[in-house]
């Protein structure tokens, strides 16, 4: 018998909580994990004020200076521990044909034999935490709830800060409401008397495992970021796309925005960028002098749940509650709405610290038109303007990220709770490229633009461990993120459009983007940041009939007439370098699609085949 009550342990179940299922699974799990005692979170102030000073005395936060960042804690991980681990993430569905080409797969069963002798005992000497979680408003017929278990008291208080988590949850799951497990350690049990370190994770051992059909999550070895806050890439992507597969609806890797034009029209945009490309950034844009009267409001910055309704229009929720957001590169010219989010209550994790007790970051030099003195860095090591010089020192480790509260963000759209979502006007698809794909164009129809998504590459970025500016095929932003076989998924996207299109309703415009194409001296051409405005404002011109564009291989183009070059001087040779169109460059990049589709044959779409032969045939008359 292993009972935790036989072992002593108590479960101290909640008198509120009526989940008979739940409570028999944590029970469960408590018996495999041997915490040394379990805590049911229920996220009041109280106890987040309470795990946040736990975390202090563990010498896993630091408290900020009050004065500098009130309510704010700085969290430094452990170096090995400081990213996704892309590939460490398996889906375990029963069928391989069904994890597809992308993503790593093992016989669910092999894996529950590998996992099991991990877990057990894995928490020894920890606290579990029993986290409750809604993704998307409370309530909602969009929203879903999860539970995770977790060893860490760091994740609990993200998960405060990312999700709607809390008490209110059981009122809502019920005796018999479903919920998806999130199994989450940090993989570092503790023998008796043994000292904690500040960022318990292990080092050799990780695994980031699906379980698409059962829709369970189980996570072992690492506390950071996306690979132990499971609601959101495990559940909110790669469970909830299986999950939409199935009912009919979208979970992807996207922001959401509302615009409005002076005459207080107002539009609102889905963007798919893959991790570290620009998503937050985009999403609390701050239009640029000579705009006066446009406005842009943030709905979500990461995920968005998109749902097709019988009025014809498709409605997108973000289900999260909070931004686990890139610091490097954030300052008050390329994000000023953001800076405006984390002057107060902010987790800040691998940022620098300074000598007064704030944080720093490369980028924030534009602010304040000096480097500092001297700063701590993320590994806690001495770092001067000298020393980064000499060595090349990163102050805040370039996947650093701060965890805040939505509600901390000045321009958050009024709707950005409403559990009825709002109507997408518009989606955007953009990767990291310093050649060969325009600034922007539109696509021609729905099987182009899931064509134009299907096929984008991005240059891989720090968000993910392993090596960086690579070009890789990143369909949809959701090559990490997808739950199941990628050509299935592009046929959901045909499907869902051909659903909305059979009964009669105007399908949301398609737009492909670049804004990282480079000239000859390695730099940006494109200003990006603010002016990505005036790319924003060709398209709404488009959806309102307004621009004719000019028609290129690879969609409908803007004439550099079309857009609105208030406040800044560019070109029409700048110009030319962002949206040319290289010909020979094209022919190499049609040999990756091919490449990518071969990888991609089993279910690959025909209308994505034919629209490849359409390209090629318009390139080699080009
Ligand atoms: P995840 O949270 O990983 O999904 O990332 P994200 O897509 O939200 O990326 P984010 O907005 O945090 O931006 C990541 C990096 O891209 C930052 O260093 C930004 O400075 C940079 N960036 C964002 N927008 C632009 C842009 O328009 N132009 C250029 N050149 N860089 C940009
Ligand atoms: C991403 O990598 O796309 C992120 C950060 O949004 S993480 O939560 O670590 O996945
Ligand atoms: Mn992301």
């Amino acid at each position: 018998m292993n009972s935790p009550v036989m072992q002593g342990l108590n479960l101290n179940t909640p008198t509120y909580v009526k989940n008979a299922k739940l409570v028999a699974w944590v029970a469960e799990m408590a018996a495999l994990c041997k915490p040394s005692s379990i805590y049911w979170c229920d996220g009041s102030q109280e106890e987040y004020d309470r795990l946040c000073a736990e975390l202090v005395a563990a010498g896993t936060f630091k408290k900020l200076n009050p004065a500098k960042r009130p309510g704010s804690f700085l969290a430094c991980s452990d170096p090995s521990d400081v990213a996704r681990v892309e590939d460490r993430t398996f889906i375990c569905s029963a069928q391989k044909e069904n994890a597809g080409p992308t993503n790593n797969w093992m016989e669910p069963a092999q894996m529950r034999a590998t996992l099991q002798p991990l877990f057990d005992g894995c928490m020894a000497g920890r606290t579990m935490y029993v986290v409750p979680f809604s993704m998307g408003p409370l309530g909602s017929h969009i929203s879903h709830i999860g539970i995770e278990l977790s060893d860490s008291a760091y994740v609990a208080v993200n998960q405060k800060l990312m999700t709607r988590m809390g008490k209110a949850v059981y009122d809502v799951l019920g005796a018999e409401g479903e919920f998806v497990p999130c199994m989450h350690t940090v993989g570092a049990p503790l023998a008796a008397g043994q000292k904690d370190s500040a960022w318990p994770c292990n080092p050799s051992t990780k695994y980031i495992v699906h379980y698409p059909e059962t829709r369970e999550i189980w996570s072992y070895g690492s506390g950071y970021g996306g690979n132990a806050l499971l609601g959101k890439k495990c559940f909110a992507l790669r469970i909830a796309s299986n999950m939409g597969k199935e009912q009919g609806w979208l979970a992807e890797h996207m922001l959401i925005l509302g615009v409005t034009n002076p005459e207080g029209r107002k539009y609102h945009v889905a963007a798919a960028f893959p991790s570290a490309c620009g998503k937050t950034n985009f999403s609390m844009l701050v239009p640029p002098q000579g705009f006066d009267g446009w406005k842009v409001t943030t709905i979500g910055d990461d995920i968005a749940w998109i749902k097709p309704h019988a009025d014809g229009k498709m409605y997108a929720i973000n289900p999260e509650a909070g931004y686990f957001g890139v610091a490097p590169g954030t300052n008050f010219h390329t994000n000023p709405n953001c800076m405006a989010s984390l002057d107060k209550n902010v987790i800040y994790t691998n940022v620098a610290l300074t000598d007064d007790g704030d944080i720093w970051w490369e980028g924030m030099e534009k602010d304040s038109g000096k480097l500092p003195d001297h700063l701590i860095d993320w590994q806690g090591k001495d770092w001067t303007p000298q020393i980064a010089k000499e060595t090349g020192a990163k102050a805040a480790h370039p996947n650093a990220r701060f965890t805040v509260s939505a509600t901390n963000n000045p321009a958050l759209d009024p709707a950005w709770d409403d559990p009825a979502g709002v109507a997408i006007d518009a989606f955007m698809f953009g990767g990291r490229r310093s050649t060969t794909v325009p600034l922007v164009t539109q696509a021609r129809s729905w099987t182009e633009g899931v064509y134009m998504a299907a096929t984008m590459g991005s240059e891989t970025t720090a968000a993910a461990a392993g090596t960086q500016g690579v070009v890789r095929r990143d369909p949809f932003a959701m090559l990490p993120f997808c739950g199941y076989n990628m050509s299935d998924y592009f046929q959901h996207w045909l499907d869902i459009g051909a659903k909305v299109q059979a009964a009669g309703h105007k399908l949301p415009g398609m737009f492909c983007v670049n804004w990282f194409r480079k000239g000859a001296d390695g730099k940006f051409v494109w200003p990006g940041y603010g002016d990505n405005m005036r790319v924003l404002k060709w398209m709404i011109d488009r959806l309102e009939g307004k621009a004719q564009g000019e028609e290129t291989l690879f969609g409908v183009a803007p004439q550099y007439a079309e857009i609105t070059w208030n406040g800044i001087s560019f070109s029409a040779d700048q110009f030319k370098t962002v949206t040319s169109i290289d010909k020979a460059a094209w022919v190499e990049e049609l040999k990756l699609h091919n490449t990518h589709f071969d990888q991609l044959a089993y279910h690959m779409p025909k209308a994505l085949l034919d629209t490849k032969a359409l390209l090629e045939s318009r390139l080699a008359a080009a």
